[in-house]
């Protein structure tokens, strides 16, 4: 499809061909920054899933027995294609999504590292040498693939999230059935696009456009060994009890958070602002990462408060193709709908409104962009309390409290942790116990220090505690979703001989 968006009807890619499937409906991809169609996609029903399924079941074997590093070949097509088409598939990201422009080209590049990751592995040792008790034995772990690996990934990272799934998903042996976000089909089809000019074998990859009925589809159908999911807790929540019950099936879902960054007495003002601003406001507060609370000791309150507050009131939303943007709109009306309800709940619970620029003045809204999705900060100042629903539900938008405490580091690692959520933190500190005491502490998957909590990189295992993942984090650690181990013994003596002092002598009546 290139970077001009097209009006023709695009579909899905089942067994190695472009396909209309059984629908009649079809959805348009908007651009959230204009409000302009850019191009109508066909929406995937529960029988373009089953082909779907049904190609990836009957390719399973022969990609199986592929090396890994046979079927890593295929990837490092994709990765060559990712770095060379960076900026023109940064652009459909932006365009898409939203995210300015050096946001969407770090999506592809963030996509590349992944996939050169997962192709990079192959070459690496994927078992262990275990011990055992008995010389004549050896023990290995070995891993096969579990089998067909059903993703379902969201719209704030189209390109870089899928390769997250799909990438160590095909090198570790498994086929796979993927559902993009109903928000970035453009960024969809492009994907596949590459897939197939990676010349990736007919079924290994089959990709279905559409909504949460399809994604609903892959998940139920027995067909899927494992299901990788990331997005709203909401949805993860009802994937992982539907997959929990049935036997030999797995979920592992990554969700959001409502992620705080602590800034102590001790913390050097400026990293604090520069962190908190980065953490907040990127991605127009879209990340599952970004941040919503930032929780400040009294004694650097009014200085960070009035420093934070003055950049929040300046910083430049706009054109998220212009270099000079620092955000970009919101994704959809109802998103900004979303946003609007969660700053109201702050101030119904009793928040003292700091920054509210939610309804962004006529002439900061680009020409030839009036039907965007525009937004701006918004910033409160509120009292910790357990109770308050607007410290606990995420927005996902550019919204945060900010929070005086008094007292050490247990009070503020204590307010830090109370919210159902544990994605990612950061602190701001000089003091290395106090950072010491955060990294022990603070109940989360992704801990900052003197650092926003954006921007993992990754080679990090990805993921939260609580009620942000279930324990599959992404990225490197995704490898147990997609496989099985296996114990091998092998004896090489003759004899039989038992571990744990265990008899081997068979004796008989006669003995
Ligand atoms: C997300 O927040 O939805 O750590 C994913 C980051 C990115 C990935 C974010 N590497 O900010």
């Amino acid at each position: 499809m290139g970077t001009q968006a097209t009006k023709s009807v695009v579909g899905h890619y089942v067994d190695g061909e472009w396909v209309d499937g059984d629908g009649t409906e079809v959805f348009e991809s908007e651009n959230p920054a204009t409000g302009e169609s850019l191009a109508t996609f066909r929406r995937g029903t529960e029988g373009d899933v089953d082909a779907a399924l049904e190609a990836a079941a009957d390719a399973a074997e022969e990609w199986r027995a592929l090396s890994y590093v046979d079927r890593a070949e295929y990837l490092w097509n994709v990765y060559h294609e990712l770095r060379e088409r960076t900026d023109e598939l940064g652009e459909i990201v932006t365009k898409e999504c939203g995210k300015e422009i050096s946001e969407g080209n770090a999506d592809v590049v963030e996509a590349a590292h992944m996939v050169e990751w997962a192709a990079g592995n192959a070459r690496h040792p994927h078992g262990d040498v275990v011990p055992s008790e008995i010389a004549g034995k050896d023990s290995y772990m070995r891993r096969k693939p579990r089998g067909v690996v059903g993703c379902i990934t969201p719209w704030n990272f189209p390109v870089a999230i899928p390769f997250w799934h799909m990438a160590i998903a095909l090198v570790e042996g498994n086929t796979v059935v993927w559902k993009p976000a109903e928000q970035t089909p453009w960024c969809g089809q492009v994907v596949a696009e590459m897939i197939e000019d990676a010349g990736v074998p007919d079924g290994v990859f089959n990709m279905v456009q559409g909504y949460g009925d399809a994604g609903a589809a892959i998940v139920d159908d027995p067909r899927v060994d494992t299901v990788l999911f990331t997005g709203s807790a909401e949805v993860g929540h009802e994937i992982a009890g539907k997959a929990g019950p049935e036997p030999g099936k797995l979920a592992a879902c990554e969700m959001g958070g409502k992620n705080g960054i602590v800034i102590t007495e001790h913390a050097d003002v400026d990293v604090a602002v520069h962190a908190a601003v980065m953490s907040s406001f990127k991605t127009t507060g879209q990340r599952c990462v970004s941040s919503e609370r930032l929780i400040v000791h009294t004694d650097v309150y009014e200085e960070f408060t009035d420093r934070f507050v003055a950049l929040a009131e300046d910083v430049a939303v706009g054109d998220p193709l212009a270099e000079e943007t620092f955000m970009g709109p919101a994704i959809e009306a109802d998103h900004r709908e979303k946003i609007r309800r969660h700053n109201e709940l702050a101030i119904e619970e009793g928040g003292e409104v700091l920054v509210d620029r939610y309804d962004l003045e006529e002439e900061e809204i680009p020409e030839g962009h009036a039907d965007g999705h525009w937004v701006g900060p918004f910033v409160y100042g509120i009292e910790h309390d357990s109770g308050l629903r607007c410290l606990r539900e995420e927005c996902f938008g550019p919204h945060v409290a900010v929070i005086e405490y008094e007292g050490d580091i247990e009070r503020a690692v204590e307010i830090h942790n109370d919210t159902p959520y544990g994605l990612a933190g950061a602190i701001v500190s000089e003091d290395y116990r106090q950072l010491n005491y955060f990294r022990d502490h603070a109940e989360l998957g992704l801990a900052y220090a003197n650092l926003p909590c954006i921007g993992a990189e990754i080679q990090l295992p990805f993921g939260g505690v609580k009620k942000s993942g279930n324990g599959y984090p992404s990225a490197r650690e995704a490898i147990e979703a997609v496989t099985e181990r296996t114990a091998w013994t092998l004896n090489n003596e003759t004899d039989i001989e038992m571990a744990q002092g265990l008899s081997a002598d068979i004796t008989t009546r006669d003995e």
